[in-house]
């Protein structure tokens, strides 16, 4: 038996995670990790959160146009009358275990529709069109009807009259929100919409070059997406400032913490690309801080705790390039809405499925399937061993 490491000629040195490797070209969002600048499709993400809406910056992503009065209506239109889902996918989803994780639920949920429409992606713009449409459409629907299948009760059905964002949370809470609560939803959403070559994006675009249905293409997402070193770590910063409990006990908190462990990590910061304030964590900031003026409750202090917190690290280990990334505002900003924080992931997702159909989109235009290589760790010319004579 032999061992060898055979790389393939023409081949560099493996980088583990791909770091820094190009895996597509693409025109979709842009990220600045030194500005701390995030664009969709050249436009900051700080002027579509306060002039744009989620619809509206879904059909730029995939579409990389703003479109004009008439397209969105048009758009918008045809979302809202395809949220409803089939009686045969609610059936499915209430023979899911009521202990099972939401994101599970939501990827077997987005995987069936696959069964119900076309097995394969076509270049065509009717078929893409009627993908994106179906996708934005149902898949908050499948969040909320989950959300209250657990709890034994009957979906709530989607109102016609209600904006998109308006929808998802009268579907989850079965009470109309107030216009600040859905508007504030909304920017979450267009916040979380699109990130460059991610995980979950790079799932996408791998399974989208198989030219698969669109459907397989956003639950491979999803999957990749449920990870905890990707889905979010927003319900962990909510535990973490429930622990700390009072503003008076962040200080001795985070000492102890590094007293403990010089390398802690503290939930909701850090990243990969950031070297400053992840630009959505500012806005997300601003909108918790509105939402808790709004309104007082003994979830309060949390806010209080979180600004305190985030002084404080900055203080300890801001010099290497740790600040708040997108998690650490957003569960606060969730759970003032009464959003449960399991749900928290799948919120991320019903976002991210602009992001991945526009990817998706992308990809069929310049297709190649994705087949990289490996460098070959294992042995060569081993003998087959009769069972009765292995160890
Ligand atoms: N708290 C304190 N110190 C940290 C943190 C943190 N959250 N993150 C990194 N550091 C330190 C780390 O100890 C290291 O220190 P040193 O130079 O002394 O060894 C230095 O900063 C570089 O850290 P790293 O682990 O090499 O950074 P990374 O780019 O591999 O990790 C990260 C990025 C996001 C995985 C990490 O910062 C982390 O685990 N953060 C906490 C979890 C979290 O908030 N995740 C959400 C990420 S944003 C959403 C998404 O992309 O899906």
């Amino acid at each position: 038996m032999s061992v060898s490491e055979y790389t393939p000629a023409n081949v560099c040195e493996y980088i583990p995670g791909l770091e820094n490797i190009p895996a597509a070209r693409s025109s979709i969002s842009y990220v600045d990790g030194q500005q701390g600048r995030l664009e969709y499709r050249g436009i900051a993400i700080e002027e579509l959160a306060a002039k744009s809406t989620f619809l509206e910056t879904a059909y730029l992503l995939i579409w990389n146009k703003l479109p004009t009065r008439e397209e969105l209506k048009k758009f918008e239109t045809e979302i809202y009358s395809h949220r409803r889902i089939k009686y045969r996918i609610q059936d499915m989803m209430k023979c899911f275990p009521e202990t099972g994780h939401p994101m599970d639920a939501l990827q077997a949920s987005a995987a069936a529709l696959g069964l119900f429409y076309s097995r394969r992606a076509l270049p065509n713009q009717d078929y893409i069109r009627q993908a994106v449409v179906r996708l934005l459409a149902k898949i908050p629907t499948m969040v909320a009807a989950f959300q209250l299948m657990r709890k034994g009760n009957e979906p709530v059905r989607p109102r016609d009259d209600l904006d998109y964002s308006a929808n998802f949370l009268y579907m989850l809470g079965e009470k109309v929100p107030d216009k600040l609560a859905a508007r504030i939803f909304d920017v979450c959403l267009i916040l979380h919409a699109d990130h460059t070559m991610n995980a979950s994006t790079f799932s996408a675009r791998v399974t989208a070059s198989t030219l698969t249905d669109p459907y397989a293409v956003v639950a491979s997402a999803v999957g990749t997406l449920a990870g905890p070193l990707h889905g979010g770590a927003s319900e962990e910063v909510i535990e973490m400032l429930q622990k700390i409990g009072s503003v008076e006990n962040v200080r001795p908190y985070v000492e102890q913490c590094l007293e403990n462990d010089p390398k802690y990590k503290f939930m909701g910061f850090g990243h990969r690309v950031y070297k400053v304030k992840d630009p959505r964590a500012i806005v997300l900031q601003n909108l918790a801080k509105e939402l808790f003026q709004q309104s007082h409750d003994d979830s309060d202090k949390y806010y209080d705790i979180a600004v305190e917190l985030e002084k404080v690290i900055e203080e300890k280990v801001g010099h290497k390039g740790i600040y708040p990334n997108v998690d650490y505002y957003s569960g606060l900003v969730y759970r003032k809405l009464g959003i449960p924080a399991d749900l928290f992931t799948p919120v991320f997702a019903i976002a991210r499925v602009a992001g991945w159909l526009a990817h998706w989109r992308e990809q069929l235009g310049e297709n190649r399937i994705y087949r990289p290589t490996q460098i070959y760790t294992g042995q060569h010319q081993s003998s087959y061993v009769a069972i009765e004579q292995r160890s």
